[in-house]
């Protein structure tokens, strides 16, 4: 079987809504260079394969008067901090969130081109079409376009932005002093992209990727999401309550591939993972628990309301969650929370503290062993080829990762023991992609 593959996905304080009240959070970590320092250290500690942040281009990440108890809606912009961090790490990929609704590919595919020159092949970009509508306001629109249009524009923009970075061949910079030529011309390709959202003339102004290209992760779950992924995504990261939707996810994104052309092991599929672990059951439950205490009834409506798209603000937490049409436009995990919710039938509190810790990706509460049995049994069953790990709470619960679960899953040969490969390609197995310029050999 092959090794698992991890990404810890980064937020400044933790994944929890609650982290940075946590005594053991470092609540200044938004604005703090050197707390990111750390957990790219320790997670080039724990072998990891990437870290990853997401974005948004709002501040207005809940909604209402919650939006002060909230610790992430300032804070260092990602691709910066990325860059800056290649320069103090070695092994680890860094992948990060750009925006297809904001963003034209032209600047995006310089951006990862030269991230990818920097960290000698490591950088990935995370292609969503950003869920907050909001982010439209700070982009002289209007309003947000409706999905459809967001992932045909997509679409596009993924198909541009490869073929920029196809602009070069590998041996294209020759230098050669004697003759004074720089670069041969027919290893330049001009792209002349003349399509409906975009005219990008090319070539880009920046030689081709260290790895071929920078690895291209999608994270939207819809069908559109899903298709998007199956025809240029390199890693799909997915959000699964339990092990039957993520064989279901796993399965579904993988047969999409032949149609692309593409083998099963050229999209990994992670999903999310928060894990709270401690020597045993009882003390890693006092963990969550303490955190879950730490929940201002506001912000978990808060909270909640934006999740589902419909507003809850002004409830009494302690009601039922009452039936509501799942919001198509916030994404798929609004019905999936309503119909947890109902099957559950839980209270409004009992909803906002399930999802507090991971948003909807799976949480496990135990001990090591406890934990690395999930983990292997999600691999070996077809549910994923590894995780994106999702701490409540930075530095502590990383850490606690990292000692705790790495050396078990370790132990029972299911994760590297040392880094081997040098680019993020290498290390997520994935095929150096081959330009589509490139002459067939027969
Ligand atoms: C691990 C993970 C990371 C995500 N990161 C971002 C992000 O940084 N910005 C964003 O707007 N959406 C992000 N999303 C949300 C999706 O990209 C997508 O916008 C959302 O799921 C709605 O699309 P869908 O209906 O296709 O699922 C993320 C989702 C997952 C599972």
């Amino acid at each position: 079987m092959p090794e698992m593959k991890l990404g810890l996905f980064i937020r400044p304080c933790g994944h929890h809504i609650a982290s940075w009240r946590h005594p053991n959070a470092h609540a200044d970590a938004g604005v703090n260079f050197e707390r990111f320092i750390h957990m790219a250290k320790t997670a080039e500690r724990g072998l990891f394969d990437m870290m990853f942040s997401a974005d948004t281009n709002t501040a207005w990440t809940t909604v209402g008067s919650a939006l002060n108890r909230q610790h992430y809606s300032a804070w260092l912009e990602p691709f910066t901090l990325l860059t800056a961090l290649a320069s103090h790490t070695e092994n680890i990929g860094l992948v990060c969130t750009r925006s297809t609704s904001f963003d034209e590919p032209y600047t995006i595919a310089r951006m990862f081109s030269t991230l990818d020159l920097i960290s000698g092949g490591r950088a990935g970009v995370n292609i969503v079409t950003t869920g907050n509508g909001r982010s439209a306001l700070n982009y002289s629109q209007q309003e947000h376009l409706p999905k459809p249009e967001r992932y045909e524009i997509a679409d596009e923009f993924v198909d541009v932005l490869i073929g920029l970075w196809d602009s070069w061949d590998g041996d294209a910079f020759v230098r050669d002093r004697e003759t004074s030529t720089f670069f041969e011309w027919d290893k330049m390709h001009v792209l002349n992209h003349k399509g409906k959202h975009f005219q990008v003339e090319g070539p880009l102004n920046v030689a081709r990727s260290p790895q071929g290209r920078p690895v291209i992760v999608q994270a939207g779950a819809s069908e559109e999401g899903r298709e998007l992924a199956a025809k240029s995504a390199d890693v799909i990261f997915g959000a699964s309550q339990s092990i039957e939707m993520a064989q279901e996810f796993y399965s579904d994104v993988k047969e999409r591939l032949g149609r692309y052309g593409r083998e099963y092991s050229d999209l990994k599929v992670l999903p999310g993972l928060s894990v709270t672990v401690a020597l045993n059951k009882k003390e890693a439950q006092a963990k969550y628990d303490e955190l879950q205490d730490l929940i201002h009834p506001d912000h978990g409506l808060a909270f909640l309301s934006r999740r589902i798209g419909h507003d809850l603000t002004a409830m009494d937490p302690d009601i039922l969650m009452p039936d509501l049409p799942p919001v198509e436009d916030v994404g798929t995990r609004s019905g999936q929370m309503l119909e947890l919710a109902k099957k559950e039938n839980w209270t409004l509190r009992q909803l906002y503290q399930h999802f507090a810790a991971a948003r909807g990706h799976m949480v496990l509460v135990g001990t090591p062993s406890m934990v690395a049995d999930t983990m292997e049994e999600w691999v070996n069953k077809g549910a994923c080829d590894g995780f994106n790990i999702i701490p409540s709470i930075f530095p502590d619960e990383f850490e606690s990762f990292v000692d705790l679960v790495v050396p078990e899953l370790q132990r029972r040969g299911l994760y590297r023991t040392s880094y081997e490969g040098n680019t993020l390609r290498e290390l997520l197995d994935l095929k150096v992609p081959e330009s589509k310029y490139a002459v067939p050999t027969v």
